[in-house]
């Protein structure tokens, strides 16, 4: 099937392409993102594939329907960018990549936790200009600290496996407990009681109506003074202007963030020719406590080659019996309204 894979990255290029070997799917890859002024691109081909700053609202999805394309083949989890009405209406079919690696995650939200705290990230800068002092590099054995974690899904229990290896305390919050949780010595509290007891916070629960701006100036003010707060899960569930002032007054004692509530206009390009417009953004990058990365929680090889293979699966499954593997229906919009998990 011949298939226009828009957003792609020379990785993309990469993945799919090895996930293709066998499937011999004509695979165009395009670097601009779906949107009203690039869809022509798509002429020609029977699918489209897209992540997840692209744009699937309903003129695009007229556009591809009107050149002839039948399946979009979405290279994450979230669909909050599609218009899943205006898919079912002009009989496109749209299909995801639910789950690929939770490990990819959760170890990256350690990796924030353990550079936050032994500031690894000022040493290497540090010895590279010849300066060896240890002032400022003073960090906490991670035994023994209590580490909340809010939402204990697949990264969530991932996350909470490997602080229990660590000698942490862990204790979570989640509408729906996970008894592999309960199984590692996890205990479940109130939100609140999570909130006030943790040293260290992990946020892994998507975003819905219930979880946006979820920490919150209120919820900030009853964390443990100093509390290092760390967000994989998505860049809404924390109130920016909240955090800012948390850390200007030092309730925030550490903040690491893969995710960031305006990311669209800046995460997964090169702009360092460019101004940042984004002021909320500037400010948080100004403080020394503070570590961002660009939404690359998913990017390991291990990763990157279940979301190409799946993503190839999608498409024969498709070719082949007209119905993809994961295929996201109305019917999940309705369960999901609101969600907007990105990767
Ligand atoms: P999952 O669906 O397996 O688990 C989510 C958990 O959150 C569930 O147990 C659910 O009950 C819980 N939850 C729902 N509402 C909650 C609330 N109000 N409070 C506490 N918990 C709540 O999802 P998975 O695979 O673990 O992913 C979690 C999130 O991680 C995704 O929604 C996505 O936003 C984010 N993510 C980030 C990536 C990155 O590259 N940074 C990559 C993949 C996912």
């Amino acid at each position: 099937m011949d298939v226009a894979i828009f957003s792609a990255k020379q990785y993309d290029r990469r993945f799919l392409t090895a996930a293709n070997q066998s499937s011999f799917h004509k695979l165009a890859f395009l670097e601009p993102r779906l949107s009203q002024e690039t869809v022509n691109l798509a002429a020609g081909s029977k699918a489209a594939c897209a992540f997840v700053n692209d744009d699937i609202s309903a003129p695009v999805l007229q556009v591809l329907s009107d050149l002839g394309v039948r399946l979009v083949a979405l290279r994450c989890a979230g669909f909050n960018n599609v218009d899943l009405n205006a898919a079912a209406r002009l009989g496109i079919v749209i299909a995801r990549v639910p789950a690929y690696s939770p490990n990819a995650v959760a170890e990256h939200a350690v990796a924030l936790m353990l550079t936050l705290n032994r500031k690894t990230h000022r040493a290497f800068n540090r010895i590279r200009e010849g300066n060896f002092a240890l002032d400022g590099l003073l960090g906490y054995n991670m035994a023994g600290k209590t580490v909340g974690v809010i939402g204990t899904g697949r990264i969530g229990l991932t996350a909470a496996r490997i602080l229990t290896g660590f000698g942490c305390r862990v204790i979570a919050s989640d509408p729906a407990p996970n008894t592999d949780c309960v199984k590692l010595g996890v205990h479940y509290l109130p939100l609140d009681e999570v909130i006030g007891q943790a040293d260290i916070i992990t946020l892994h629960c998507p975003l819905t109506p219930e979880t946006r701006h979820l920490i919150n100036a209120g919820t900030i003010a009853r964390m443990k003074p100093g509390i290092m707060l760390i967000n994989t899960s998505r860049g809404a569930v924390i109130d920016t202007q909240a955090i800012i002032q948390g850390l200007k007054t030092g309730q925030i004692g550490q903040l690491g963030l893969d995710v960031y509530e305006e990311e669209a206009d800046l995460f997964f390009e090169d702009l360092s020719e460019r101004a940042i417009r984004d002021d909320l953004f500037a400010r948080l990058i100004t403080f020394p406590n503070v570590l961002i990365t660009g939404h690359q929680g998913f990017f390991t090889a291990e990763a990157m080659s279940a979301i190409a293979a799946t993503t190839i699966g999608n498409i024969t499954a498709f070719e082949t019996d007209g119905r993809p593997l994961h295929p996201v229906s109305v019917e999940r919009l309705a369960s999901h309204s609101g969600t907007a998990s990105a990767t």
